[in-house]
């Protein structure tokens, strides 16, 4: 069973002792909660995988407590990386760099590459001093769930599969970090995040594919109940429609629930809905709902990323629409 810390001086340096002697610890970070283990450590980076049900293809981001300790894990770093890193580190910017040789395969997902990041939580900050060594972290979720954002949500999936659980209260962000491919010299973004496109100087995702990230090809999030977008403005609507049809509906809006319908949450905006998305489909979840009704956001700035995240959970992402029967949901 995890050890569950709140996570203070003492927790934190445990923490970091469990982590260089191999073991797993869950963390906040400002985005979600992330499982980590020491990034050249490959027996505990192979258990992050297999405690999650990850593919091994999909790699994991090595998280660092500074730009400098990107120096050891990345090759021919490109001068973009200096100006990322020093306007949005420690923050929710992922970047990919060519790999200097060393890390483990199993980090990598066996490619040349590797994607690092400076986390913006002062417990993650902390935790990554005191451990002292880069430490690969996917968000602590079985894969196919939605991504932790509180400590309860990490146990509810990984309770007996993990060492240490530091539980520093809800995730400020509620999205995973943007995570930016920078190897050509020129930022092409793979998966949306807070970082925003407008914050990189780009119009759109810089050429990104998104189907060319190793992890945006599987269907991450598959709540059990239904996931319906409303348009902006229709949540209710859409919401009383389902209900009217007998099923037990709840409804993620800005708006008043309609009589018969639960209201999960009230997200005034996209920055809102972001932070209360992924507990909601947990919610709906664990309260038997039939169906979950989230009103739509502006696709641009922040939107941009939480639109995609829920187009991934209702199933209605065309990337990720055709490969949502190929993975297997724990
Ligand atoms: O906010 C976050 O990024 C959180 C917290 C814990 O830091 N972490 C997170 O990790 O979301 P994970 O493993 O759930 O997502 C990592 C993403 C995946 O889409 C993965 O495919 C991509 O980063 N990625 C990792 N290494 C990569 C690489 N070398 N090239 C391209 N994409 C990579
Ligand atoms: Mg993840």
């Amino acid at each position: 069973m995890a050890r569950l810390l709140t996570a203070d001086p003492d927790a934190v340096a445990e923490a970091a002792a469990v982590l260089r002697a191999s073991g797993l610890v869950a963390f906040p970070t400002e985005t979600v909660y992330g499982l980590g283990a020491a990034a050249r450590a490959a027996a505990a980076v192979a258990r992050v995988f297999a405690v999650k049900g990850r593919p091994a293809d999909n790699p994991l981001i090595v998280h660092v407590a500074d730009a400098a300790g990107l120096a050891d894990l990345g090759a021919d770093v490109p001068p973009v990386v200096r100006d990322l890193a020093a306007r949005f580190w420690p923050g929710p910017l992922t970047l990919v760099v060519r790999a200097r040789p060393g890390l483990p395969r199993v980090t990598t997902g066996g490619l040349d590459s590797v994607a690092v990041r400076v986390p913006g939580h002062p417990v993650a900050l902390a935790l990554l001093r005191a451990a002292g060594v880069p430490v690969a972290a996917p968000s602590a979720n079985r894969s196919g769930r939605p991504s932790p954002t509180t400590a309860a949500h990490v146990l509810a999936d990984l309770a007996d599969r993990v060492d240490v659980v530091l539980d520093g209260g809800p995730t400020a962000i509620g999205v995973e970090s943007t995570v930016v491919d920078v190897r050509s010299g020129a930022p092409v973004i793979l998966r949306p995040g807070a970082v925003t496109p407008a914050d990189l100087g780009l119009a759109g995702l810089g050429g990104g594919d998104l189907a060319a990230s190793p992890g945006t090809r599987y269907r991450h999030y598959a709540p059990a109940c239904a996931v319906e977008i409303a348009p902006v403005g229709a949540g209710a609507r859409v919401a009383a429609g389902l209900a009217a049809q007998g099923r037990a509906v709840g409804l993620v809006a800005p708006g008043r629930a309609p009589e018969g319908v639960v209201q999960v949450a009230r997200p005034g905006d996209a920055a809102a809905l972001g932070r209360v998305l992924y507990g909601a489909l947990r919610a709906a979840e664990s309260g038997g709902l039939d169906a979950l009704v989230v009103e739509a956001v502006d696709d641009r700035g922040l939107g941009t990323a939480v639109m995609d995240r829920l187009r991934r959970a209702a199933g209605s992402d065309k990337r990720t629409k055709n490969a949502r029967f190929d993975v297997e949901c724990p």
